[in-house]
């Protein structure tokens, strides 16, 4: 008996058949089909053909490949018995639940095992977020649990994901489909530079702006594992899961984390819009949602570990002057931390810095007007420090373990251990006006295990119950924790520790794939940027932080007279436009220049945009190459002005209209022709402004 099921959301249909005596399996997913389709014609020509050197009939591709019915490729779930005996997982009844999404539970009674599979669609983002939950009769040892399994599309040539490194996150690297297994997997406990828990499948010819994409993401910050295979018989099956083994207790229950896809034939930026939009609505909790975003100002690059009160406070009265709106005290206020080698674990105010507690520099800070935040580091103790001198047993790992930056890991599985960092952390937060922490993860962990997430997961939501009105920004040296899981407990992410405005410029960009701008942590830094040596000129520095959430992270006292101008201006822009460009959709637009990253950030009434054209290089070509905007209404008119003219070079000679007035033009011809814009020095950002007539 077959059953068959379809979601939709407008953007895409999932269709997903269900027998009785086994695993359901997705029959189709990709644009939106008629509602009048046949679903069992779906089913029927779903089936492919047999020819020799295949089986017999061929081993469904479910959604949750099963070794024990002849499946070749990775199974989706591979367990074994107590005493190591593998089990090989056989589910023979099945029943939905369709009353809202889909819930599928399948029973494997020769093994004691229950399958639950769920499905939930969300129409007004367009995401789909699934999830596997794994019930056993008796304790098991779980190998691998793979969240619901896709079938790929045969279409694409290659596919989308997305490594990176410290100060060079988000990296999109194209890989070729080929037979076999592309396996991203990552060991290091943190959702990592390394390895960002998504992929995209572009179908072959999709651009940002145009063409059908597939994307994935896996929200969990432990380290995932992700399998995209291709079987001998040219099907290809897309597998997310927690990395492999990393469940290293049996047990009796087992969940994935959520897994979020979606699809667009609007591009690549069609994915893009579906997650930047779910991220912000419905996977961040926002303390106060009606509160405009605040301009950060950030002390790290300014004085590191040398915390002097008079030099804060005199950096705190020019950040105001600037336009900040938070100062955010970073790294060595606690312990007797003077530099990295010291005092993590010891989260109590170091009295030779701040003899009077941190009473005057808050008290200072909100005299300005601004609120105040403060770094911690909850899951990390250097060997040197009074908490690990008391609890050598609480640091996660082996003795002899290589440290990372100085610093050991402490074990969250344990209550002991969360109990100490709530009872510091609380303190703070209850004995002072905070209502920001900046949480940092500055190393990887000796051996990857899930329970230590789940463990920083569980503190995090304590702290949240008690603390409702505190924001979280997730930091791990840079962007080496960004997932949905963190983001659905923090509401900002430090994107790098890069702020050289040329490599932020790309790694925005990128991340964009994922990340919207409310949540994307984007700041100005020192003229001479302290990760790259490169020397840039405040108003690139200035533009590219203000295309996500901007902030503030050089030492004022360094700003010139022109600087200073500059930085308010640009800054004073962000605040007049932050309203709606929180709510905007980031668009990557095909720039046909490659020196020139740029996108369009579309009002979600479609009424408005800004264009950012970010110039990283000298182009090839002498003259700008028109830039076509995307996702405007063809008949309508636009008027679009260029913002910054006044940046406009000596060089630039011509009289390339935007240089003297707005234009009204067509959705048509922005998009078709695009947008000229004036010849301009590299490393330089042209901010085009437009609105619908
Ligand atoms: C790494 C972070 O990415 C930086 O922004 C800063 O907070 C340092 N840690 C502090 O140690």
């Amino acid at each position: 008996m077959l059953d068959v099921y379809r979601l939709d959301d407008g953007q895409q249909t999932l269709v997903l058949a269900v027998a009785t005596d086994r695993l359901p399996q997705v029959v189709y997913w990709g644009a939106p089909l008629p509602p009048t389709e046949d679903l069992d014609a779906v089913c029927a020509a779903h089936v492919i053909d047999i020819t020799g050197g295949m089986l017999d009939e061929n081993p469904d591709l479910s959604i949750c490949p099963e070794a024990g019915r002849s499946f070749q490729g990775q199974p989706g779930l591979i367990l074994s018995a107590g005493d190591g005996a593998p089990i090989l997982p056989k589910f023979t009844a099945t029943e939905v639940d369709a009353s809202a999404g889909l819930k599928v539970v399948s029973k494997d009674a020769a093994n004691g095992l229950t399958l639950t599979i769920d499905f939930v669609v969300d129409a007004q983002t367009h995401v789909i977020t699934c999830q596997t939950t794994l019930d056993t009769r008796i304790p098991v040892q779980l190998h691998w649990l793979a969240a619901p399994v896709m079938p790929a599309p045969q279409q694409s040539i290659d596919m989308i994901d997305v490594s990176g490194r410290w100060c060079d996150e988000f990296q999109l690297n194209r890989t070729p489909w080929t037979p076999g297994i592309h396996m991203r997997e990552n060991r290091t406990g943190r959702s990592g530079h390394e390895h960002f828990p998504g992929l995209l499948i572009p179908i072959s010819g999709a651009t940002d702006t145009s063409g059908e994409c597939y994307a994935f993401h896996y929200g969990w910050s432990g380290g995932h594992t992700m399998i995209a295979e291709e079987l001998q018989d040219g099907r290809r099956q897309v597998q997310f899961g927690h990395a492999a083994r990393t469940q290293t207790t049996p047990g009796t229950q087992f969940q994935t984390a959520p897994l979020y896809l979606t699809y667009s034939d609007s591009g690549m930026n069609g994915c893009a819009v579906s997650f930047q939009r779910h991220v912000r609505d419905r996977i961040v909790t926002w303390p106060k949602p009606d509160q405009p975003r605040p301009v950060h100002y950030n002390c790290w690059e300014a004085v590191y570990f040398d915390h002097d009160l008079p030099v804060l406070t005199d950096i705190a009265d020019r950040a105001a002057a600037l336009g900040a709106e938070r100062f955010v005290l970073d790294d060595g206020w606690f312990g007797k931390r003077n530099d990295d080698t010291t005092s993590l674990g010891d989260w109590t105010i170091d009295p030779r810095k701040f003899p009077d507690g941190l009473t005057p520099l808050i008290d200072h800070v909100l005299g300005l007007g601004m609120t105040f935040g403060i770094w911690f580091e909850p899951e990390m103790v250097n060997q040197d420090s009074d908490l690990c001198r008391a609890h050598p047993d609480w640091v996660l790992g082996p003795a002899d373990q290589i440290a990372g930056r100085q610093q050991h890991v402490l074990n969250m599985a344990l209550p002991d251990v969360r109990d100490y960092l709530y009872d510091h952390i609380a303190a703070v937060l209850g004995d002072y006006d905070v209502y920001y922490i900046k949480w940092d993860h500055n190393r990887v962990l000796p051996a990857p295990d899930a329970v230590q997430a789940e463990g920083t997961y569980a503190l995090l939501a304590r702290l949240r119950a008690d603390f409702p009105l505190v924001e979280i920004e997730s930091c791990a040296s840079g962007g080496g924790r960004i997932d949905f899981g963190i983001l659905s407990r923090t509401q900002r992410v430090w994107l790098s520790d890069s702020n050289d405005a040329i490599e932020r410029l790309r790694i925005q960009h990128d991340a964009a794939l994922f990340l919207p701008s409310a949540v994307t942590g984007s700041h100005v830094g020192p003229r001479v940027c302290h990760t790259s040596g490169r020397t840039l000129d405040i108003t690139f520095r200035a533009w590219v932080a203000a295309q996500r959430h901007m902030g503030f992270e050089m030492d004022p006292r360094e700003l010139d007279a022109r600087e200073i101008a500059v930085l308010s201006e640009v800054t004073q822009w962000w605040k007049d436009n932050r309203d709606w460009m929180r709510f905007a959709d980031i668009l990557r637009l095909d720039s046909a220049d490659l020196a020139v990253t740029a996108e369009q950030h579309l009002a979600a009434d479609g009424g408005r945009f800004v264009v950012f054209a970010g110039k990283s290089a000298t182009s090839k070509q002498i003259a700008p190459r028109p830039l076509r905007l995307t996702a405007l209404d063809p008949a309508a008119i636009y008027r679009i002005s260029l913002k910054n003219r006044a940046e406009i070079a000596p060089l630039s000679r011509g009289t390339t209209a935007l240089k003297d007035r707005p234009l009204e033009l067509s959705g048509a011809y922005l998009m078709r022709h695009g947008i000229t814009l004036p010849w301009s020095f590299p490393e330089r950002m042209w901010v085009v402004e437009g609105t619908r007539l």
